[in-house]
């Protein structure tokens, strides 16, 4: 298949991730079907879907002419047979259960035309361990895309050990089309790139503010304005040659073996995960939370990261 034959895209599960999956691809002019258990889940789906238009228009990315159009070409739909039968690229965002979605691929696998490339969003398992549920290995692969999709432009797309490299191509291009960033990650391993990038910086994080080396507070204006402001315009490694890689290995020599190397989350943040402080969804975290403060937080941070989606990759 070709990039020109892709038309149909179906979207399996309407949650957190799935609705804003769907509203990328119907953004790029794609017919997309959205399928979820029940009516009530694509309802509030399709709300979601308004008021993300509604920002993106609030903030120009797109016109306020745009939202009907995008919304008539997203199709909910409870059945999956009707969901897949006429779709080229399938993702699915259903839970993180690995039996749910070996058994969800086998059923795609016989729902679906041939031809149809079958993508997973899972943030952890290995595209190998449900690939092998289908009887084309060679046409299944990850696409690990970050929350909130619709707006975070990185789509990791990670290769299974049968996955083809034409797959990979043509997931890629699709993913260019509607302007997100896709990378390609060579090699099957947990985590994948990203989120053991990220994860490495945690345990280093949490460490610090359990030893009190700093505030929550402090800890969060030293990233944000220091390294954090870097890394929206150039990646780690460019920062490194930027500041002279002689410099790097001699500050990585000498604070590689006092850095935190533990296996295990620091007791204290164990701590605060028993005792139901699990951040603003609960009220406590590092940081106190009413609900006025917590959608006060989540509107300037969408304000923000559109700006810089506009900025740094809309108008390419
Ligand atoms: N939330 C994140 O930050 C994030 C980031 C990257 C990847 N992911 C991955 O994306 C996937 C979805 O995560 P989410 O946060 O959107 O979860 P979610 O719980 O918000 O949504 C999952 C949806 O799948 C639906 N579902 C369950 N079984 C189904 C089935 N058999 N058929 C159709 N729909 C079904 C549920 O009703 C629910 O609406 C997971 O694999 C997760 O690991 C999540």
């Amino acid at each position: 298949m070709k990039l020109e034959d892709v038309r149909n895209v179906a979207v399996i599960g309407a949650g957190i991730m799935g609705h804003g999956i769907a509203q990328v691809f119907a953004l790029g002019g794609y017919r997309v079907t959205l399928n979820d258990l029940d009516e009530t889940i694509l309802g509030n789906a399709i709300d979601r879907l308004k008021t993300n238009l509604g920002t993106f228009a609030e903030n120009g990315l797109i016109s306020q002419d745009e939202i009907p159009n995008t919304l008539l070409r997203i199709a909910p739909v409870t059945d999956l047979r009707e969901a897949v039968c006429d779709a080229d690229f399938i993702t699915e965002a259903v839970i993180e259960d690995i039996e749910l979605k070996r058994k969800l691929f086998n059923q795609l696998d016989e729902l679906c035309p041939a031809r149809t490339i079958l993508a997973s969003n899972s943030s952890s398992l290995l595209i190998s361990d449900f690939a092998s549920t289908t009887k084309r290995q060679d046409r299944v692969v990850l696409t690990h895309w970050f929350n909130p999709p619709h707006i975070v432009p990185t789509v990791e797309i990670i290769k299974g050990h049968r996955t083809s490299d034409e797959t990979v191509d043509l997931v890629y291009a699709l993913l260019k089309k509607v302007r997100k960033l896709p990378v390609k990650i060579a090699k099957e391993i947990p985590g994948y790139l990203v989120n053991r990038i990220q994860l490495a910086m945690a345990r280093e994080v949490w460490h610090l503010w359990e030893q009190g080396v700093a505030s929550a507070e402090d800890i969060d204006i030293a990233v944000k304005g220091s390294f954090g402001f870097r890394l929206a315009s150039i990646g780690p490694l460019l920062t490194n040659d930027l500041g002279g890689n002689d410099t790097n290995y001699a500050v990585a020599k000498y604070l590689f073996p006092l850095i935190n190397d533990s296996h295990e989350p620091p007791p204290a943040f164990a701590r605060m995960v028993q005792a139901g402080n699990l951040g603003a969804k609960t009220g406590k975290g590092f940081f106190d939370y009413s609900k006025e403060e917590w959608n006060r937080i989540v509107k300037k941070r969408d304000q923000e990261f559109l700006q810089r989606l506009k900025a740094l990759y809309w108008s390419e």
